[in-house]
């Protein structure tokens, strides 16, 4: 079983959209994955998914509304085979913290490499819509590509 860490900066908006995506394609695809997601910060630990994440997932077939913020830990880097950053910020702050390779979500689906949009700082639902899009295009391929 692949094992894939999906990371963003408040683990609120973002990757939690990625880990729901990614389950829900697992699921339909009957792919054998571990999935799951964290921050590289601590801000929002314990948290659930911001409102708007949670509804665009909903209204897109996915329940996210149970998983909870949690930050990356050191065991995090042997215990997954895959990490995958939002952007360009998350994957250097990653390396720094000493994962040897993050992926980068923006390189999958024809994004060309593009930073996952932080929506956290776009106000109203509208930017949500886009990252859901923009997200599911990506780990999609991704899945295609890197745990076939
Ligand atoms: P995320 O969005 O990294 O996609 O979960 C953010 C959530 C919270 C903050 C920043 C980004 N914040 O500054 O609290």
């Amino acid at each position: 079983m692949k094992k894939i860490l999906f990371i963003c900066l408040g683990n609120i908006c973002r990757s939690p959209l990625a880990e729901g995506i990614a389950q829900h394609i697992a699921q339909q695809k009957d792919l054998d994955l571990e999935i799951d997601s964290a921050g590289t910060s601590n801000w929002h630990e314990g948290e659930n998914p911001c409102g708007h994440s949670i509804k665009v997932a909903g209204q897109n077939g996915i329940d996210i509304s149970k998983q909870r913020s949690r930050p990356v830990t050191k065991q995090d880097i042997t215990y997954f085979d895959c990490v995958v950053a939002m952007d360009e910020q998350n994957k250097s702050d990653l390396e720094n913290f000493g994962f040897t390779y993050v992926y980068k979500l923006g390189d999958f689906g024809g994004y060309q490499g593009s930073d996952v949009p932080d929506p956290y700082f776009f106000p109203g639902f509208e930017g949500f819509e886009k990252v859901f899009e923009m997200v599911k295009n990506c780990v999609s391929d991704f899945l295609e590509q890197e745990c076939k």
